[in-house]
C-alpha cells in the first residue's frame, strides 16, 4: 500500500481518565516529510494524544488514520510503520550501542538483524562507538542511540516524546539535523517538546493546553494567528515595573526575558498608551519588537486556563 500524503488525519480524539477529559476533541493533519511539532504544558495531553495516534490507547471518542490505517482497528498496521521514541526510554546501560540495537532487533524478531544494527549505526554516526557501552555515554549521546533504535525496523513515521529533554544546546542541534534529514529523506516526524528553539525549527507545529488545541500552523502562521503586540523594556527597576504594568488596560501578560520585560497585549494601541509612563522615565527603553512564539504560548495558556477547577455536570 502506498503512503498517503496526509500521513497523521485524526478527529475529535478525546480520551478521559477517572472522569476527567485529559485530551478533549482533538484534530490534527500531518503531511509527509513534515516535521510536526507538539507543544503545551506538562499534563496537557500530549503523550495521551501520541499513544492514541500510534494504537497504544483506545480514544473515547472521535477518528482517525496513521499512515493510512485506521487507528481503532488498525494499530497492528500501525505499530509496524512507526517508531516511537518513549518521554522515557532507557537503554540497557551495561550492553554497548551495537549490542542495545542488536537485542531490540532480537526482541522484534527483525531480520537482516546485522545489516539493519550496521545502517542505523551509520545513519545516525554511531559507527566508531560502536562498542561503547551505553551506561557510559552522555545525554546528547543516549537520545542519539535511541533514534537509532527507533529506525531499525524502517518505519514511515517517527513519534518522538521530548527526544531532547535535558540534552545540551549543542546535542540538540544535532539531534534535529538527523530530524531534518530524515525528512528530507521522506520521513514524516511528530515530536513533542518544550524547547522554543526547537518549536521553531519544525515545519509546523500544534499547540495543546488542558488537552484542548489551541492553535497550529507554521511557525509565522501561529504568531501572526494571535494578534498580539509586543513591546520590549530595558532598563532599571523592572521588577517594579512589571507590578505597575500588570493589570494596566491592554496590558495582557509582562513576561521577563533575559534582561529585558516582553510586554503583550491584542490592542496595540492600548498597550503602547500604557507604556507612555514608562516610555518618559529615565533609565529605561521601551521598543517594539516583534512577538515571538514564547510570548505567544504564554498568552495561550493563561486563556485556555479552566474557568473553574470543578468539573462541569456530567463531565
Ligand atoms: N494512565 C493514566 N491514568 C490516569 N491519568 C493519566 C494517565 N495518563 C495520563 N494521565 C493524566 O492525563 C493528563 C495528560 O497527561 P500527558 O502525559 O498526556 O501530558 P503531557 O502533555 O505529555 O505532559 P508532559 O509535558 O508533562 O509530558 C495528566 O493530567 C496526566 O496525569
Ligand atoms: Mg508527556
Amino acid at each position: 500500500m502506498s503512503e498517503p500524503a496526509i500521513v497523521i488525519d485524526v478527529e475529535g480524539l478525546t480520551k478521559r481518565f477517572g472522569g476527567k477529559t485529559v485530551v478533549d476533541r482533538f484534530s490534527m493533519q500531518v503531511r509527509r516529510g513534515q516535521i510536526y511539532g507538539f507543544l503545551g504544558p506538562n499534563g496537557s495531553g500530549k503523550t495521551t494524544t501520541i499513544r492514541m495516534l500510534c494504537g497504544l490507547l483506545t480514544p473515547d471518542a472521535g477518528r482517525g488514520t496513521c499512515l493510512g490505517f485506521d487507528i481503532l482497528t488498525q494499530s497492528a498496521q500501525i505499530k509496524r510503520q512507526v517508531g516511537y521514541m518513549t518521554q522515557r526510554f532507557s537503554l540497557y546501560e551495561d550492553l554497548s550501542i551495537a549490542e542495545n540495537l542488536d537485542f531490540i532487533a532480537r526482541v522484534y524478531g527483525m531480520d537482516g538483524r546485522r545489516r539493519r544494527v550496521d545502517e542505523a549505526l551509520e545513519r545516525l554516526g554511531l559507527a566508531s562507538r560502536r562498542g561503547q557501552l551505553a551506561g557510559t555515554l552522555s545525554g546528547g549521546w543516549k537520545q542519539r542511540v535511541a533514534l537509532a533504535a527507533c529506525l531499525l525496523h524502517e518505519p514511515k513515521l517517527l513519534l518522538l516524546d521530548e527526544p531532547t529533554a535535558g540534552v545540551d544546546p549543542s546535542a540538540r542541534r544535532e539531534f534535529w539535523e538527523h530530524l531534518h534529514e530524515l525528512a528530507a529523506g521522506g520521513m514524516t516526524v511528530l515530536v513533542s517538546t518544550h524547547y522554543m528553539d526547537e518549536a521553531e525549527r519544525c515545519h509546523a507545529l500544534a499547540y495543546i493546553a488542558y488537552g484542548k488545541l489551541l492553535t497550529h500552523g507554521t511557525v509565522d502562521e501561529v504568531v501572526r494567528g494571535a494578534g498580539l503586540a509586543t513591546w520590549s523594556v530595558e532598563g532599571e527597576g523592572l521588577v517594579a515595573l512589571a507590578g505597575e504594568l500588570r493589570g494596566r488596560p491592554g496590558v495582557d501578560m509582562v513576561v521577563p526575558f533575559g534582561a529585558a520585560l516582553h510586554v503583550s497585549g491584542p490592542d496595540a494601541g492600548l498597550l503602547e498608551s500604557s507604556l507612555a509612563a514608562a516610555r518618559s522615565r529615565p533609565g529605561l527603553r521601551v521598543e517594539r519588537v516583534p512577538t515571538g512564539l514564547e510570548d505567544v504560548f504564554i498568552h495561550l495558556m493563561k486563556e485556555g486556563e479552566p474557568v473553574s477547577a470543578t468539573p462541569a455536570p456530567g463531565s
